[in-house]
């Protein structure tokens, strides 16, 4: 029998047994819930709580994005997942020429607190948690978020929540990024001091690997980029004069889940070990919250075949229980649709009924932590271990991830491993069934869910009825504010939300902000 390799490169091998697990296991594995959390970061994990099935859905009007998640809400969803559209992403509003066929397409545009109110209508703000997949004007949504809430008499002690806030990724694979590094990680670390004392519920960072794997890093990759990326955020908020217990227990994690089960379940485990031993030994946390890596995770978007779009069904629910046997707090179960176009809410209902089956007609929720002991996973997360801290190394090799981010290290190392994907898939020695095997040449009609395109206008027109009603002076002062804020050393939150609550729009925040600290231009050194 022939060894096959990993997505991390390392051989499997056809069999495992007691000569491949190093002596101190036990210590490596540590209890459920305690360190270093190899086996789960609670104690009982879903044998009393099932992890939170959190579905990212957002597009066109706040209107019509409101309707699904009151639809994902009667579905029994458990928390919401807010998907923007590029506009809000980068810090525009609608009407800008740049928005310009943008708007309301891959996620819902906001523009004010007008449209947040009109997102979360009828949404108990104090009895859901809401993931925000925002980032380089993550801390302008939480405002948002939060000023919405007090209008319905909810403090931000009562929020709970995520936005995502890694820049860092973005300027290495996702691209939303607005301002340079350091500017950048002032923000996210003022967003941390922020949110510590008005909102310290809320999970204040949500550290990605997810779009670094999409973009084609293996899970070695994934883990060493993303947790080397914590490791610079939480320097930066230490630099910033914050105690790292103060903050640290309110970092979270986003992984991909691939369809290489095994793999990807040493890969959680693993990565729960490296930042656990990272949290203690470099930063000295002692906090028991602070050492615990709680992730969320979404099934593999790059997987899915436009092909026999129906088979996405079974990568899902394989990609899904992967990250179920591995650990995760909160699951994206992606729709079998999405390769084509936004899901259908029939494919989005499948998606979350998924993660029903896997929850409540299996016995993965009877106990804790399945595969420990397992000779193959343990080898496998030793294995992962063992490469991604030589990884996060090489990483620190450039003196910081923002250093080894600007000499264009990890994109470079990405594109790499993404190019040998495709080369075995062209080669057929990676079978992606459909695609180069098992294809039909007679495809099902499909009708796409479509964005309609007169919403550009409608939200144009929102904004011009915003500006004329609101008092122009007071927000001409309230950003005026902020850029004295931004310039100098204060928290630039507060001046942002009193912005904000003078109906301030979000491009003009940003705007505000552009001014004084520019915008991040890739170095083109590689
Ligand atoms: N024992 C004890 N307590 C438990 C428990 C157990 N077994 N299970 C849960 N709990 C408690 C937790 O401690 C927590 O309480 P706390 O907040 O007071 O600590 C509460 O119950 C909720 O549990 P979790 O925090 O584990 O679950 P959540 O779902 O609330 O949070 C998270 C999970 C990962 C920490 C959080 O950051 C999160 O929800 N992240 C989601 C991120 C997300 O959805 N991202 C979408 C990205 S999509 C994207 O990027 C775009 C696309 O292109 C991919």
């Amino acid at each position: 029998m022939r060894d096959r390799s990993g997505e991390s490169g390392f051989p499997i091998k056809p069999v495992y047994d007691e000569s491949d697990l190093p002596p101190g296991l036990a210590e490596r594995l540590g209890a459920p819930g305690a360190y270093p959390y190899t086996r789960g970061v609670y104690p009982t994990m879903y044998t009393t709580r099932p992890w939170t099935m959190r579905q990212y859905a957002g597009f066109g009007t706040a209107a019509e994005s409101n309707a699904r998640y009151h639809a994902l809400l009667a579905a029994g969803t458990m928390g919401l997942s807010v998907a923007f559209d590029l506009p809000t992403q980068m810090g525009y509003d609608s009407d800008e020429p740049i928005a310009h066929g943008e708007v309301g397409k891959v996620g819902v545009a906001i523009d004010s607190i007008d449209d947040m109110r009109l997102l979360f209508g009828g949404i108990p703000l104090d009895k859901v948690s809401t993931s925000m997949t925002i980032n380089a004007p993550g801390s302008v949504l939480l405002l948002l978020y939060q000023l919405v809430a007090e209008e319905n008499g909810i403090p931000g002690s009562a929020l709970n929540g995520t936005i995502q806030n890694d820049i860092l990724k973005e300027y290495i694979a996702r691209g939303t990024y607005i301002f340079p590094p350091k500017p950048s990680l002032r923000l996210v670390a003022d967003t941390f001091a922020y949110c510590r004392k008005e909102t310290p519920k809320w999970n204040t960072i949500s550290i990605s690997g997810y779009h670094m794997a999409e973009a084609g890093a293996t899970p070695v990759q994934e883990v060493a980029f993303t947790l080397a990326n914590g490791v610079e955020y939480v320097r930066a908020a230490i630099e910033a004069g914050l105690a790292v217990d103060d903050f640290a227990p309110r970092l979270s994690f986003f992984f991909v889940a691939r369809t290489t089960l095994l793999e990807e379940v040493a890969k959680f485990r693993a990565a729960r070990r490296i930042w656990a031993g990272l949290m203690r030994d470099e930063f000295g946390a002692t906090d028991p919250k602070s050492l615990m890596l709680r992730f969320h995770t979404q099934t593999a978007g790059v997987q899915l075949t436009a092909q026999q779009p129906e088979v996405n069904l079974i990568r899902v629910a394989v990609q899904a229980l992967g990250a179920v046997l591995g650990g995760t707090q909160s699951l994206h179960t992606n729709s079998y649709d999405e390769a084509i176009a936004l899901p259908t809410e029939k494919a989005a209902r499948l998606a979350l009924r998924t993660q029903q089956v896997l929850a409540h007609e299996t016995d993965l929720t009877a106990t804790v932590d399945p595969f420990a002991g397992s000779y193959v996973v343990e080898a496998m997360t030793d294995e992962i271990e063992r490469g991604a801290r030589e990884l996060i190394d090489r990483v620190f090799a450039f003196g910081s991830s923002v250093a080894a981010i600007e000499a264009g290290f990890q994109k470079r190392e990405i594109e790499a491993s993404a190019y040998r994907t495709a080369q075995e898939i062209d080669a057929g020695d990676r079978v992606v069934v459909g695609v180069n095997r098992f294809a039909t040449d007679t495809e099902e009609p499909y009708e796409p869910l479509r964005v309609d395109p007169a919403i550009e206008a409608a939200q144009a027109e929102r904004l011009a009825r915003l500006r004329a009603e609101r008092d122009g002076d007071a927000v001409t002062r309230a950003l005026s504010t902020l850029r004295d804020a931004a310039a100098g050393t204060e928290n630039v939150l507060y001046p942002m939300r009193e912005a904000l609550r003078a109906r301030a729009t979000v491009g003009e925040v940003c705007h505000a902000l552009r001014d004084v600290w520019g915008t991040y231009r890739p170095s083109e050194t590689f």
